[in-house]
C-alpha cells in the first residue's frame, strides 16, 4: 500500500518535469493526429461515408500532400454520378458558394460530426472542401500551427483560382477555429479580406483551454505551473489566438457556440463575440458579426451542433446578407 501511494506520487509529481522535459507531447496532445479515427474508413473512397464526393490531394508544399474531400451542393448530384477529379474542380465555378471545414483535432475528415455537418451544407446548396491537414488522416507531414494554418491558406486559394468569384467562407471548427483565423488575418495582412468566418465552438487561447483540462487542473494549485504551461507552449511555437486575431480581422463572422460546451467553454465563444462587436466599432466597417448559442437541453456540446434543424437556415442566412 504503502509503496502503491508513493508510486502514485512520483507519477504525480514527475508530469511538469516531464512536460519541461519533452514540450513535444503536450504538442501531440493538442494535435492529436496520431489518433486516426475512424480506423476503418479509407479515405480514398468518401462514398462509403458521403455521397457526390470526390477525394484529391493537393500539394501545399514541398513534400507536402494534404488529403481533401469536395462534397458537390445538393442541386449538383445527380449530374455527379462516375464524373471525374477535373469534372468536379470545374464545378467549383458554378456559382454555388464554397465552404472549407477546418477541423478540429483527433481523427480524420471520416468523424461523424464532421461528416454529417457537411452532408448539412451540401444540401444546404453548398460546396464544401473537407481536408486533413498536413500530419492528419492520408495527410503527410508533421503538424505545427504555421504549417495547418498554410495548409488552409494554400486550398483557399486554389479554390479562390476555380471558384470565379464565388463566395469562399472558412470554417473552423475547435483547434480549427484558430486555424481559420490565422488563415483570414494572413489574407487580410496581404490586402485581401475573407469573404467570410464562421467559428463553430471557438476558443480565445488554445492555452486556455489547455488550462481548463481536468489534467491541468489537477496541478493548477502548484506555483508556477500556469507559467510553465504556457512557457512549453511557447516551445512548441502554439498559440492559436483566436482573441488576438479578431481584433483585427473586418470580415463578416458567425460565431456558433453551445453553453453545454464541455471541450471550450461557452464564455469563451462569448468573449470573442465582445472582441469582434468591439473591432467592427474600433475599425469603423458594418461587417456583419452575429453570434448563435444553443442552450444547455439541446444537449449539443463540443461537436454536435450539425443536430439544429435550423443550422442551414442560419447559414444561409448569414451568407446571403454578404452577397447583397
Ligand atoms: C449513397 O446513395 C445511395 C443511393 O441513393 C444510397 O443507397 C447510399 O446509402 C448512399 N450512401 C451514403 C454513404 O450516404
Ligand atoms: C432559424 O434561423 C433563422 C435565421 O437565423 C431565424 O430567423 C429563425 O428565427 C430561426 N428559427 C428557429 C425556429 O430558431
Amino acid at each position: 500500500m504503502k509503496r502503491a501511494v508513493s508510486f502514485l506520487i512520483t507519477v504525480y509529481a514527475s508530469v511538469p518535469v516531464v512536460l519541461y522535459l519533452f514540450p513535444w507531447i503536450l504538442g501531440h496532445a493538442i494535435f492529436a493526429h496520431l489518433l486516426r479515427f475512424p480506423f476503418f474508413v479509407d479515405l480514398g473512397r468518401p462514398e462509403d461515408v458521403v455521397n457526390h464526393t470526390c477525394n484529391f490531394y493537393l500539394g501545399t508544399e514541398e513534400g507536402i500532400s494534404v488529403g481533401v474531400w469536395h462534397t458537390l451542393p445538393a442541386s449538383q448530384w445527380e449530374k455527379a454520378a462516375g464524373k471525374s477529379p477535373e469534372w468536379y474542380r470545374e464545378t467549383l465555378g458554378d456559382g454555388h458558394p464554397v465552404i472549407i471545414y477546418l477541423h478540429g483535432n483527433v481523427g480524420t475528415r471520416a468523424i461523424k460530426h464532421r461528416v454529417e455537418l457537411v452532408k448539412v451544407l451540401s444540401t444546404a446548396g453548398y460546396h464544401v472542401l473537407s481536408l486533413d491537414y498536413r500530419g492528419f488522416g492520408d495527410s503527410s507531414g508533421e503538424p505545427s500551427e504555421a504549417g495547418l494554418t498554410s495548409d488552409a491558406l494554400y486550398l483557399y486559394q486554389w479554390v479562390k483560382q476555380q471558384s470565379r468569384g464565388s463566395l469562399v467562407c472558412l470554417w473552423g471548427h475547435s483547434l480549427g477555429s484558430g486555424v481559420a483565423t490565422n488563415a483570414a488575418a494572413k489574407l487580410q495582412e496581404k490586402g485581401s479580406a475573407l469573404d467570410a468566418l464562421i467559428l463553430e465552438a471557438p476558443y480565445t487561447r488554445i492555452g486556455e483551454v489547455v488550462a481548463n483540462h481536468p489534467l491541468a487542473k489537477m496541478y493548477m494549485f502548484l506555483p508556477g505551473f500556469e507559467s510553465l504551461l504556457w512557457h512549453v507552449l511557447e516551445r512548441n511555437n502554439i498559440e492559436f489566438a483566436n482573441d488576438k486575431n479578431l481584433k483585427t480581422l473586418t470580415s463578416p463572422l458567425l460565431i456558433l457556440h453551445a453553453e453545454d460546451d464541455n471541450v471550450v467553454p461557452y464564455h469563451m465563444g462569448l468573449k470573442l463575440y465582445q472582441i469582434s462587436l468591439q473591432a467592427q466599432k474600433t475599425h469603423n466597417t458594418d461587417a456583419r458579426v452575429e453570434m448563435i448559442s444553443y442552450t444547455a437541453n439541446r444537449g449539443f456540446s463540443h461537436s454536435s451542433i450539425y443536430l439544429d434543424p435550423n443550422l442551414s437556415n442560419v447559414v444561409q442566412g448569414f451568407l446571403q446578407k454578404l452577397r447583397q
